[in-house]
């Protein structure tokens, strides 16, 4: 017997804009589905003023009614404080988990060097939401916001499915 195991998260797309050019810009930003069942996210930010020391991160979920509203989450850290001590937040740390293996983010700062997310994939996402709450079905925003010294640099979208 085959027990195919569909996965229930979906992405169905991504958005990644840089508020300032002169300090940061995107190589690509992309959902690629390998076949029906299996899709992965990867996008690359180029830094332009390295070293960063200073970084904010913002994560929020939104969940769709009548339009997108905020779901559940919505925390702000200190990342380079953060990272130093991940149980410090562990609501943000959670989210964190959603992506971080797949990133090249998870070391102490400074950070001289362009920031990847490579190949996230939706089995992977799944199994990090599924494992930890019953999270309703509905369509959703994955937000990400980027502040370094003080200054929202980026946004990242991450649209999905969950069913
Ligand atoms: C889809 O691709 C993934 C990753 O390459 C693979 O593990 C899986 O078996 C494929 N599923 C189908 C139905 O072909
Ligand atoms: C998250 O909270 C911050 C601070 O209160 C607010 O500015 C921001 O709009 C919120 N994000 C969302 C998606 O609601
Ligand atoms: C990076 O991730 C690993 C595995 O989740 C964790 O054990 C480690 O403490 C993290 N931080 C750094 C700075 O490597």
């Amino acid at each position: 017997i085959i027990y195919q195991v569909s996965p229930k998260v979906e992405f169905t797309n991504i958005k990644c804009t840089s508020l300032d050019l002169s300090f940061s810009s995107f190589d690509y930003c992309h959902i690629k589905a390998v076949n029906r069942s299996f899709k992965y996210l990867s996008l690359k930010v180029k830094l332009h003023k390295v070293p960063i020391t200073k970084i904010k991160v913002n994560i929020a979920v939104l969940k769709r009614f009548n339009g997108y509203r905020p779901f559940m989450y919505n925390v702000t850290v200190d990342a380079c404080r953060f990272i130093r001590n991940p149980k410090s937040n562990p609501v943000f740390s959670y989210l964190y988990s959603l992506f971080k293996t797949y990133s090249n983010m998870n070391h102490t700062c400074p950070y001289n060097h362009d920031l990847i997310v490579e190949k996230l994939n939706t089995q992977f996402v799944n199994n990090q939401v599924t494992a930890v709450l019953p999270v309703p079905e509905g369509d959703y925003i994955f937000e990400t916001n980027w502040f370094a010294e003080n200054i929202q640099r980026a946004v990242v979208r991450v649209y999905g499915t969950l069913s």
